[in-house]
């Protein structure tokens, strides 16, 4: 997956990207296995902004408080069940869309799948 890929495939919901200044003060990122490893965390925040909008959650729904300060959360930690949930929701989300969207892709419709598509503001998608 090319970190453009990812870009148009989450993001397509949340609307116009801000611009992605790295920041001095940026915290290194650690544990990056699914999202191109060389986004920058202004970048990965905004892939993340995505998901609160698309699930109708806070980070905190994905992410542990951090050991050293329980007011902070560990974006790296691996122990909240629902950040492994989520990682596989964005291989399956880039999968349905390189499978099944790419010649809608390359007509340049960028009306593809996203966690919104399903998701719909709800942690778990309702049926009618
Ligand atoms: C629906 C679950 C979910 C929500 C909500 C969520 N995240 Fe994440 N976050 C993830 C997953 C999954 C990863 C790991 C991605 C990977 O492995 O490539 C991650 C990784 C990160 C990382 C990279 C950490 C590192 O060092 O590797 C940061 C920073 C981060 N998230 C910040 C946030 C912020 C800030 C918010 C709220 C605006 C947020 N996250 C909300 C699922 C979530
Ligand atoms: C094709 C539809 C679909 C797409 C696209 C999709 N999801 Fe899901 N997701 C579901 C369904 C259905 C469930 C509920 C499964 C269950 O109840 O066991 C779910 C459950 C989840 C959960 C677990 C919620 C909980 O309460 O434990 C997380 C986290 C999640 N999705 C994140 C994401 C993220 C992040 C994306 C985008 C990268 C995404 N999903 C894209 C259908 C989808």
């Amino acid at each position: 997956m090319n970190k453009l890929t990812v870009v148009a495939l989450l993001l397509s919901f949340v609307g116009v990207f801000s611009a992605f200044v790295p920041q001095a003060q940026d915290p290194a990122l650690q544990n990056l296995k699914v999202l191109p490893k060389d986004m920058t965390f202004q970048e990965v925040r905004e892939v993340m902004k995505g998901f609160n909008a698309a699930l109708g959650v806070k980070c905190d729904f994905c992410h542990v408080p951090s050991s050293a300060d329980p007011k902070k959360l560990d974006f790296a930690s691996d122990e909240n069940h629902h950040k492994d949930i989520a990682r596989k929701m964005i291989r399956m989300t880039a999968k349905i869309n390189r499978k099944y969207f790419n010649d809608h892709a390359k007509e340049g419709n960028t009306l593809t799948i996203s966690c919104a598509t399903c998701h719909n503001g709800q942690k778990h998608p309702k049926s009618i």
